[in-house]
């Protein structure tokens, strides 16, 4: 059981009332999911002593509050915020974080640039990632509930050094998109060329 108490500062609800928002929100799946993140951020918290323990918890039961909402919900923000129309030729995956952001200010009136940018970076990374976006990135890759081959590995690698398991994510989600042959969307590849290649 975590207990955190919020201070209102980012969230204006308790921590409990967060995870009703959510539950309303997210399939179980999703919500279990949001839930591992969170316990797996607050160890990586506490292995790099980021303090603002509150800030992790908001940022990773946010991470995917947006990942099932429909492709209509998206277009429609992208428009009306009038965010980079590029992103109109990409899809979910890339959406529920970039454009996720966007309902997590404005649905939840979560204001904090450090919370939204966590979620901002949590697919794609970001050629500069704070701490925080580092501990969102990781903890999703790695929660208890992923079983890829060697996650164990990387679980391991992250906690020794954090950059190191950020590079070894983003080079294994590249290795993967050009596997399946699929756009890859440019902040990943700057991701990667920061954090990932030799220079
Ligand atoms: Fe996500
Ligand atoms: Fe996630």
């Amino acid at each position: 059981m975590i207990e955190i108490n919020y201070t209102n500062h980012y969230f204006n609800l308790s921590r409990e009332k967060l995870l009703e928002v959510l539950k309303n929100k997210l399939s179980n799946f999703r919500f279990n999911h949001v839930l591992r993140v969170e316990k797996k951020a607050l160890e990586l918290a506490t292995r790099y002593q980021y303090e603002n323990i509150e800030q992790v918890s908001i940022a990773a039961l946010v991470h995917d509050y947006a990942k099932e909402f429909d492709d209509e919900l998206f277009i429609n923000k992208i428009k009306d915020k009038a965010l980079d129309p590029d992103l109109l030729n990409w899809g979910n995956m890339i959406w529920h974080g970039v454009v996720g952001a966007e309902f997590i200010h404005d649905d939840l009136k979560i204001t904090d640039e450090d919370i939204l940018n966590a979620v901002r970076h949590h697919t794609v990374g970001a050629t500069y990632m704070t701490l925080l976006d580092k501990i969102i990135y990781m903890a999703d890759y790695i929660e208890d509930g992923r079983d890829f081959p060697e996650v164990a590995k990387v679980r391991e690698i992250t906690f020794k050094n954090i950059d190191e398991g950020v590079a070894w994510q983003t080079l294994h989600t590249i290795e993967y998109l050009l596997n399946k042959k699929v756009p890859i969307y440019p902040q990943t590849i700057n991701t990667y060329n920061v954090w990932v290649a030799k220079k």
